[in-house]
């Protein structure tokens, strides 16, 4: 797969891919990480890449033509078609499912904005789709560029080995992950749930999908309502509830008013 970067600062999203799994990825030609910085595009001796909005107010906006040749130099470094990405708090917050359709893909162009972003011409003319990595505002589209680029890459197939597989991960399967144990057995900050150690491959399962499920109800309630529960599920989950009362330590879902359908 090939991600192109535009953006003032692209070896910022390189470096991002450089460590870790996705550097793995990069070693092994699983994956490409090229930048083009629009300065390059841009023409006098100042190299302008921004310009003051019209109507006035603070900050400075990113002009169109620099940016335009950059995404043509990056579709043109390619024959494959590429779909072009705006990273935007105005965006559609990143989910997995936008992940995994993302990781689909052979190229990518990522289009970072500074100042006060983009001039509106150019999103329109030249972007496929606007993403948001969350309800806050960056200085700059690169951190959230390197989201992408690392939540993608340890989707596409051979750069996650077996021990590090995505699939049991929060949100795969539409709800948070079991909590994991390691050695030591005991410690001062407790024990291993005895089932892990059991052998028992079934019973782990049927434990880590309570797990699982109750976790999902307690801290994120709104996924449970999207989640298509069976029948065995939700007598799960009543068992986890039961559980934790008789513990005396019952809690409720963060927005009890959130306890929709997907709960029993
Ligand atoms: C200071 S922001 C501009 C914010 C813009 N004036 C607005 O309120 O929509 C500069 C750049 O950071 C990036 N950015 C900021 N927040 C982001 C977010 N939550 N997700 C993705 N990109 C973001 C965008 O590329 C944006 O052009």
């Amino acid at each position: 797969m090939r991600i192109d970067i535009v953006s003032l600062f692209p070896d910022f999203v390189a470096q991002c891919a450089a460590f870790g799994v996705v550097g793995r990825a990069v070693e092994r030609g699983l994956l490409s990480v090229h930048g083009f910085n629009p300065r390059d595009y841009a023409e006098g001796n100042y190299r302008r890449v921004d310009d003051r909005p019209f109507g006035g107010g603070p900050g400075m906006l990113m002009l169109v033509d620099p940016l335009r040749a950059s995404l043509r130099a990056a579709r043109e470094a390619d024959p494959a078609p590429a779909k072009v990405v705006y990273m935007s708090p105005q965006g559609a917050p990143l989910t997995q499912a936008k992940v995994r359709e993302l990781a689909g893909r052979e190229r990518l162009i990522l289009l970072c904005g500074r100042y006060e972003g983009i001039d509106e011409r150019l999103i329109r003319a030249e972007v496929d789709e606007e993403i948001s990595i969350g309800d806050y505002v960056l200085s700059g589209g690169e951190l959230a560029a390197a989201v992408i680029v690392d939540a993608v890459a340890r989707l596409r197939e051979g750069v996650l080995g077996d021990a590090e597989s995505a699939v049991q991960d929060s949100f795969e399967d539409g709800l948070l992950d079991c909590p994991h144990y390691t050695r030591p057995v005991e410690h001062e900050f407790g024990t291993v749930p005895e089932v892990l150690m059991s052998g028992n491959h079934a019973e782990i399962a049927k434990w880590r999908r309570m797990q699982s499920l109750g976790r999902t109800w307690q801290r994120r309630p709104d996924l449970l309502d999207e989640a298509a529960l069976s029948k065995a599920d939700r007598k799960l989950l009543a068992a986890y509830r039961a559980a934790l009362e008789a513990e005396g330590s019952g809690q409720a879902p963060q927005d009890p008013a959130q306890d929709g359908p997907g709960t029993p």
